[in-house]
């Protein structure tokens, strides 16, 4: 992989969703009326323009349209987006552009319209090729709509990939080998496999409280999760970063961005981003409620609500929390430099004798398989 260092990414955020399945907290909501979408694009162009003003002269290496259910917009409003980005930054010649997609068949006929707007990727949210289990996670498609969407996929994007969510009520390791097996043999190059969290405000959080909905106890989680890697790494596509797979020079880019603590800006209701501007590395945040992000975008031309000055301390944290995840781990004079001092050494060499870091050829420090399971542990560890 090379490093791209001077990558930057644009994240886009659409929304809304046709419904909430029952274990998500991402920043999507439900409106029984329609979107009035041309009036989204003109807030997305007025907060492209604005955030282009504060960090200009930009090459776009990685766009990614998330959500939500960004296959929900219509292609036209997906083209004026990529419009707008292209004429306030420059887009690299082989930017990679993700729409993510939800599988169901009035979607996936939106596909060649995407690809004519310069969508060159999409990620799929499969979740999962049991009827019964979609089902439970409150999804409007069938195992076979997914297939046919992977199928539509395949015809008319060089590159996909698709998610599934293990570690379910139930789950089996048979079940799961199965099932990922199928998948593996439907999947090109890329695959996100994430283990259910049971996240806080959702139903299936109230559910898990009252006994209601049972997950795997941490043996089997484990069980799982060692499976997975095995699973993938023996189909050629290894992780390389906790829950993403990948051919080797297949990963996703934008994600690369994030995980690389490289610059990026985030656009629409809810998104974050991370801007250089004046030497110093800028956390911004935009409105969530995408109708209150909607008038402040058109009274003051921009979403955003938090937009604070990162101290070095805490940008290192940041650098470790996330380049940590990464198969290739992180560059200890990339620390040095961010931190204004060194990774302490003592700590580093405990974790490496417990098996759970290592040193590469390349200098690099990370975390070994044995020591992906507790990752937790082992950055906060070594950023304290
Ligand atoms: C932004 S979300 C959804 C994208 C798209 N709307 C969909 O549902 O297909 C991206 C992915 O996060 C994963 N995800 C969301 N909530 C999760 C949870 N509580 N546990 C594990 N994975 C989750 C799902 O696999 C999902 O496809
Ligand atoms: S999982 Fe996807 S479709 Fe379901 S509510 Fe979340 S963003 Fe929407």
């Amino acid at each position: 992989m090379a490093n791209g260092s001077d990558a930057f990414g644009v994240y886009v955020h659409w929304p809304f969703c046709l419904s909430k399945c029952p274990y998500c907290d991402f920043n999507s909501h439900v409106r029984h009326a329609a979107i009035d979408e041309p009036r989204f694009l003109r807030a997305f162009e007025t907060e492209i323009a604005s955030t282009a003003e504060r960090v200009p002269s930009r090459a776009v290496s990685s766009i990614f349209l998330g959500g939500g259910t960004p296959s929900l917009m219509q292609p036209q409003t997906v083209a004026g987006i990529l419009d707008a980005i292209s004429e306030h930054w420059t887009v690299l010649p082989n930017v990679e552009i993700t729409l993510e997609a939800n599988p169901t068949s009035v979607e996936a006929t939106r596909f060649a319209g995407y690809r004519s707007a310069g969508v060159n990727r999409v990620s799929l949210g499969v979740q999962s090729l049991d009827d019964a289990v979609l089902k439970e996670l409150g999804r409007m498609h069938t195992a076979q709509e997914a297939l046919d969407a992977v199928a539509i996929a395949r015809k008319s994007f060089d590159r996909y990939s698709f998610d599934l969510i293990y570690a379910r009520p139930r789950q089996t390791p048979q079940q799961w080998e199965a099932e990922l097996k199928r998948a593996i043999a439907e999947a090109a190059e890329h695959l996100s496999l994430y283990q259910l969290t049971i996240e806080p405000d959702t139903p299936f959080h109230t559910l898990h409280k009252t006994g209601k909905l049972i997950t795997p106890d941490d043996d089997t989680a484990r069980i799982l999760y060692d499976l997975t890697q095995d699973i993938c790494a023996g189909a050629g596509l290894p992780a390389y970063e906790v829950s993403n797979h990948a051919r080797p020079g297949a990963e996703c880019r934008h994600n690369l961005v994030y995980w690389r603590a490289h610059e990026y800006a985030g656009v629409g209701p809810g998104a974050h981003g991370r801007l250089d501007i004046d030497g110093r590395r800028r956390a911004t945040m935009t409105e969530k409620r995408p109708e209150s992000w909607l008038m402040r975008v058109e009274t003051l031309g921009s979403g955003i609500v938090t937009d604070d000055p990162l101290t070095a301390e805490e940008r290192a944290d940041e650098f470790l929390l996330m380049g940590l995840r990464l198969a290739e781990g992180v560059d200890p004079v990339r620390y040095q430099a961010l931190a204004g001092r060194p990774l302490d050494p003592e700590r580093v060499a405990f974790l490496s004798a417990q098996g759970f870091v290592e040193k590469g050829g390349d200098g690099f420090l990370r975390v070994t398989p044995a020591g992906f399971p507790v990752l937790d542990a082992v950055v906060a560890d070594l950023a304290a």
